[in-house]
């Protein structure tokens, strides 16, 4: 069934653990990710960024995580991922997206505080949970691109007041991890994150950028709040890394179920990996 992405972090905050929210774009990437909650037993956050919304656009990506949800025993939450404005934060509410983001990082503190609090109040009065972003994570997404320099992690301080003025259910919060794959080893801020956690200890905190980040670490932030992990690159190589070899070992293969069956397989086992990794495994 598909349910809202509050229900999902509020059990994980009872039970310790975080839900894995990981990036679609077509059939089988959703197929994979289904497949892996349903084996793991282990609910799941299907999201969507700005580049899958201009690739496959909204309407598909809803109908295809309805199907997959319809079905599923497991609970999925359908989540808009890096919202950049109210009107597409309304977009997703009329589909029936039951999470949404309103990233307003980028805009000056009080801007962020005014915007995302109209997001929240749009957003609540048709039961759909929202998450904010304080602070700046590195990295390159599709129409954004945050240079190292241009970074700023979370002030903590901070934080309570912006939970409180805008209504956020959940807050993204940065401190040092980065979207797309890491030159060098990330280096996590946990004294700030443990500061967040301490100031808001019922806030279930999200992390992005959650590929490529060492499992002691994921393991060592969960107890600190983080409910939502975001992947998508490493899900993204899974796949097209078997694509790859069936088309190498191939050459003369030219149905895409051939290439993409496998390639849907791959990309399962890397999701069932991280569940396990989450502690989500089991919890559904
Ligand atoms: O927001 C994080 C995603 O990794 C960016 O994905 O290229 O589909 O926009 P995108
Ligand atoms: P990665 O691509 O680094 O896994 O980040 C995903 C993300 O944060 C989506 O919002
Ligand atoms: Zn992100």
């Amino acid at each position: 069934p598909l349910v809202t992405g509050i229900e999902l972090l509020e059990d994980a905050r009872r039970r310790d653990y975080a839900v894995g929210a990981f990036n679609v774009n077509n059939m089988e990437i959703i197929q994979a990710i289904i497949a892996a909650a349903e084996e793991e037993r282990s609910p799941v956050i299907l999201q969507a960024s700005q580049g899958a919304i201009k690739y496959a656009g909204i309407r598909y990506i809803r109908a295809l995580v309805l199907a997959a949800a319809e079905e599923a025993k497991v609970p999925v939450c359908l989540h808009l991922d890096h919202g950049p404005s109210f009107e597409q934060v309304m977009e997703c509410l009329r589909y029936g997206f039951t999470s949404v983001m309103f990233d307003g990082s980028h805009l000056p503190y009080e801007e962020n505080v005014r915007l995302t609090a109209k997001a929240v109040e749009a957003a609540h009065a048709v039961g759909v949970s929202v998450e904010g972003e304080l602070g700046k994570i590195g990295g390159v997404e599709e129409e954004i691109r945050v240079e190292d320099w241009d970074v700023v992690l979370t002030d903590p301080e901070v934080v309570p007041d912006f939970v409180e003025r805008t209504g956020v259910d959940y807050l993204a919060v940065a401190i040092g991890t980065k979207h797309g794959f890491y030159k060098g080893e990330p280096k996590l801020d946990f004294e700030r994150l443990a500061r967040i956690h301490q100031l808001m200890p019922d806030l279930p905190l999200v992390l992005h950028g959650g590929s490529g980040i060492p499992e002691e670490h994921i393991r060592r932030a969960i107890p600190l709040g983080v409910r939502k992990i975001n992947i998508d690159t490493e899900l993204r190589a899974a796949f097209v890394g078997k694509a790859r070899e069936v088309m190498a070992a191939k050459p003369e293969e030219i149905d895409p179920r051939k290439i993409l069956g496998p390639a849907r397989e791959a990309m399962k086992e890397k999701v069932k990996e991280k569940m396990r990794l989450f502690g989500s495994s089991g919890k559904a």
